[in-house]
Formats: structure tokens, sequence, C-alpha cells
């Protein structure tokens, strides 16, 4: 368990952290967040989340004014406090607290919410590993590309892998691959790359966009644009990528294995590419 959570403005030991009952991230999922990542005290692709960040919350209309500078301090403060060196930060910012009603007031103060957990990355050395995923329908609403914690429709089909003793499950919609539960996912065809499209029928994951400048150096043809589930089945390679996971190859799908169940080179090397640019910037 983390030491501290930082609560509106100040440090408070995580176990008496509290929100209102009237919180309307409590009462309604009215809230956005971030999941950033840390790799040896470094906060990983920080502009691309506060940027995503800043992108929820004006598509949501909730009015947090937020600096960079400050975040940058408040979140390089909580890690030292909570001596997290490898782990995420999670960061919630909900519309704030009213009487329940679903119509809010404009003047509201919205609740701000981060703390820290310990967590190891799977990243290319001895441990890398590869993971199996399933697939579930995608039950979600139609505004994926804003990053709120209204995530039932996500938790459900999460839960229906762990009871597979499945990582992951990729989501369906029409045939077509979307993402998965909490990664977006690519399949590899000779030297092409394949991923969703960003609208807003996915999260357009910070992973996913610091990935695409590193395939910018390579001779990979990539292409944005959904696929399908016969062409997930007949990939060469397949993988996610995540600030929680980064790129973890996917070794088989609904009991069929990808690449023989092993991890595919084209994966291996992008990891280790994208591994590196964390560790060097
Ligand atoms: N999830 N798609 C969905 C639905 C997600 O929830 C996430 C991240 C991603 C990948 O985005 P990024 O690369 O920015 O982490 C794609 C976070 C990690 C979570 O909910 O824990």
């Amino acid at each position: 368990m983390p030491n501290f959570a930082y609560i509106n403005n100040s440090f408070i030991k995580f176990n008496n952290a509290k929100i209102h009952i009237e919180d309307r991230g409590l009462q309604f999922a009215d809230s956005v967040y971030e999941v950033i990542a840390v790799l040896n005290g470094n906060l990983i692709d920080l502009d691309f989340h506060l940027k995503r960040l800043n992108y929820s919350l004006k598509e949501l209309d909730i009015k947090y004014k937020f600096n960079k500078k400050e975040f940058k301090e408040i979140f390089l403060k909580i890690l030292k406090k909570n001596k997290t060196s490898n782990g995420i930060i999670y960061l919630q910012i909900t519309r704030g607290t009213q009487y329940r009603e679903h119509k809010y007031e404009n003047n509201l103060t919205p609740t701000l919410i981060i703390y820290t957990r310990n967590k190891k990355f799977n990243i290319p050395g001895k441990n890398f590993k590869g993971v199996n995923a399933i697939t579930y329908e995608d039950l979600r609403w139609k505004r994926r590309d804003i990053k709120t914690v209204n995530l039932l429709p996500n938790i459900i089909a999460a839960n229906k892998a762990k009871k597979m003793n499945a990582y992951e499950a990729i989501l369906l919609q029409n045939g077509k691959v979307t993402e998965g539960t909490s990664s977006n996912i690519w399949i590899i065809k000779k030297n092409n790359l394949i991923t969703h499209q960003a609208n807003s029928d996915i999260l357009k994951g910070v992973t996913r966009t610091s990935l695409l400048k590193i395939i910018k150096k390579t001779s990979l043809k990539l292409f944005e644009k959904s696929f399908s589930y016969k062409e997930l089945l007949q990939a060469d390679e397949v993988f996610l990528t995540s600030s929680g996971s980064f790129i973890t190859p996917i070794l088989k799908i609904d009991q069929k294995k990808i690449n023989n169940g092993k991890i595919g080179n084209i994966t291996l090397k992008l990891a280790e590419m994208y591994s590196k640019s964390c560790i060097h910037g």
C-alpha cells in the first residue's frame, strides 16, 4: 500500500484519503483519469498524458484549470514520499460534489485524486513474457476517445478474460477489433503493421502514440485502420500496448496459437526500441 495520496491540495495518509459520498465521480462516473508509467524514476510520456487529460476534461466540460509544471512537481513529490521508482501514477479528476442530480452546476470545484502503485513492467530481458487473450463483444458507448472512469463494459470483458485464465479481452464490434479492455491492439502480417485508427471507437493510447513515432524509424509499413477477427487470428504476430503493460506480445487468442505460441521477432524488436526510448528519452 502506498504511504500517501494527494487529494485536492494536500498530501494525505493513504488510509485517510476520502471523498464526499455525493462526489459526481462516485455517483455518475462523471470523471476522467490517467495512468502514467514510471520507469527508473522517469515519468513516461508525461506530455502526451497531460495533453489527453486536457482533451478529456474539455470534451466533458469539466472546468479544471491545470498547470503542467505544477502537476509535474506533485508527481515527483508523491513518487518520493511513496518511494515509487517503478510503477504507475494514478490520477483522477471528478467534476466535483453536488446534491444528486444528473444536470450539473457550473460552479463546482473538481476533485483531484493522485496516488502511486509499485509495479514491475514487462520489458525485454530474461523475464519478458507473452500473454493469452480472449475476444468479447464491445459493449461500450460511442465516445471511447474520452478517458473516463465509466468502465463497466471493460470490467465485464476483463473479468471474462480472468475466468478464462487470459490476460486481456480483445473487443469486437461488428466482427472488427476495436481495442483491448485497457490496451490498444496491433497485428503484423508480413511487413505490415496494423492498428485501429484513432477515432471515437477507441482510446488514443499514449503508448500507441509513442510507438507510432518509433515505427517511423523502421521499414515496417503502418496502416491505421480497423481489421477483422479473421485477420487477427491469421496474423503473424499480435501485441498490445498500454501504460501498464508497455508492449506485450499476445501468443494465444481464443485458444488459437499466434506465431506457434512464441514471441515474434518484430514484436520483440519494437518492445526493445520502446523500452530503450523510455530509459533514454
Ligand atoms: N488503460 N484503450 C483503453 C480502453 C485503455 O483503458 C487504455 C489504458 C489503453 C492504452 O492507453 P495508454 O497507452 O495511454 O495507457 C487503450 C489504462 C492503463 C488503465 O485503465 O489502467
